[in-house]
């Protein structure tokens, strides 16, 4: 039986249980649907090995060893990676999302810090190289040694995953992948491709791009089960209504619907006809030839359209599942006044 099946149930029980509200007393009246699907693992619902099955189906989806659902967002897939990574020293882009060092540092590993390239003219870090990688491996060669890549970075530039595994597995260091802002990747060819298959660990934010609610994310191991390492930072009461949202958004993503979906997304900014700076055409760069980034941001925003992220040089729109052709449209209008 599915997550979605079972949130379906219809249940007769009077449930002396937690959660108190029982699905039948709403504090927030607005979200009574919420509530009413706001099970826990009673015998009435027993939801645990539809999730196990849910996260089962998906692993072979991904084609990995193991897949988790998370509800508290990539934070907790990055963190728990690092844990259940054993490693004793690991390698941290000293640029990263604040969770690889705060990993780190709750999993009680020796962190060193590297750098990468960045490119002057966007105001933007690049992704991190083969080369760059097999460096820093070399260098600090030792045993229990991990790296954490980020790949795309929130701008889109994407590293080779394939061959950095390679590098890394060769010298049996492990590779955890922070794929946050790529979880559409596994399901097209005109993206980069992901790092699932390939790395150790890698996670992905589902409400990021691929359409799933803040903050449903993912993670996936082809070394050990992180079950134990997710243990030791969850709550023992998880959302189910959030998990089921998960289990339905990887159904959607894998459909005919879903695949069309990105298809159209990709072709429809392709017609936009702008510069492609990055590897990934979802993350729109922006260069103004007479505007910084930050002025372009704020004509952009009077105009009626907001950016994900901006610096003194460019300025980033962030696409997905729900930017639709009319959005698109609007925003091809707005930069037909600015001479894109
Ligand atoms: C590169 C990167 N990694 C990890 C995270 C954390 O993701 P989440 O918000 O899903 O916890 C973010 C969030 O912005 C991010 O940009």
């Amino acid at each position: 039986m599915s997550l979605i099946s079972v949130l379906k149930h219809k249940n007769n029980k009077a449930l002396f249980t937690t959660p108190s509200h029982g699905g039948k007393f709403f504090v927030l009246h607005k979200f009574y649907q919420w509530y009413k699907h706001d099970i826990s693992e009673v015998e009435a619902y027993n939801p645990m090995k539809a999730l196990q099955d849910a996260e089962r189906k998906a692993s072979g989806l991904y084609g990995v060893k193991y897949t988790k659902f998370l509800t508290n967002g990539s934070t907790s897939g990055v963190i728990s990676a690092i844990i259940a990574s054993e490693c004793k020293d690991i390698l941290i882009w000293n640029n990263a999302h604040p969770c690889h060092k705060n990993g780190a540092e709750l999993a009680g590993c020796n962190i060193i810090e590297y750098s990468v390239e960045f490119n002057e003219d966007l105001g933007l870090y690049k992704a991190i190289t083969p080369t760059e990688v097999s460096e820093l491996i070399d260098k600090y060669e030792r045993k229990d040694l991990a790296i954490i890549i980020t790949s795309p970075t929130y701008e889109g530039f994407a590293s080779d995953v394939k061959t950095i595994s390679e590098l890394c597995h060769k010298k049996g260091v492990k590779l955890i992948v922070d794929e946050a802002h790529g979880a559409l990747y596994p399901f097209s060819e005109n993206l980069p491709e992901s790092a699932v298959k390939y790395a150790d660990y890698t996670v992905q934010s589902l409400h990021k791009t691929a359409g799933g609610i803040n903050p449903t994310a993912l993670l996936h191991s082809n070394d050990k089960d992180p079950s134990d390492a997710l243990s030791k930072i969850n709550t023992t009461s998880p959302s189910y209504p959030m998990l089921t949202t998960i289990e339905a958004n990887i159904n959607f993503l894998n459909s005919i619907r879903g695949k069309k979906y990105i298809d159209n997304l990709i072709s429809g900014i392709k017609k936009l006809n702008l510069p492609l700076y990055n590897d990934d055409i979802t993350k729109i760069i922006l260069k103004h030839q007479t505007l910084s980034g930050f002025e372009l941001s704020e004509r952009l925003y009077k105009h009626g359209i907001e950016d994900e992220r901006t610096n003194e040089k460019s300025t980033m729109l962030l696409c997905g599942i729900g930017t639709d052709d009319k959005k698109l449209q609007r925003l091809k209008k707005v930069l037909n006044n600015f001479g894109f």
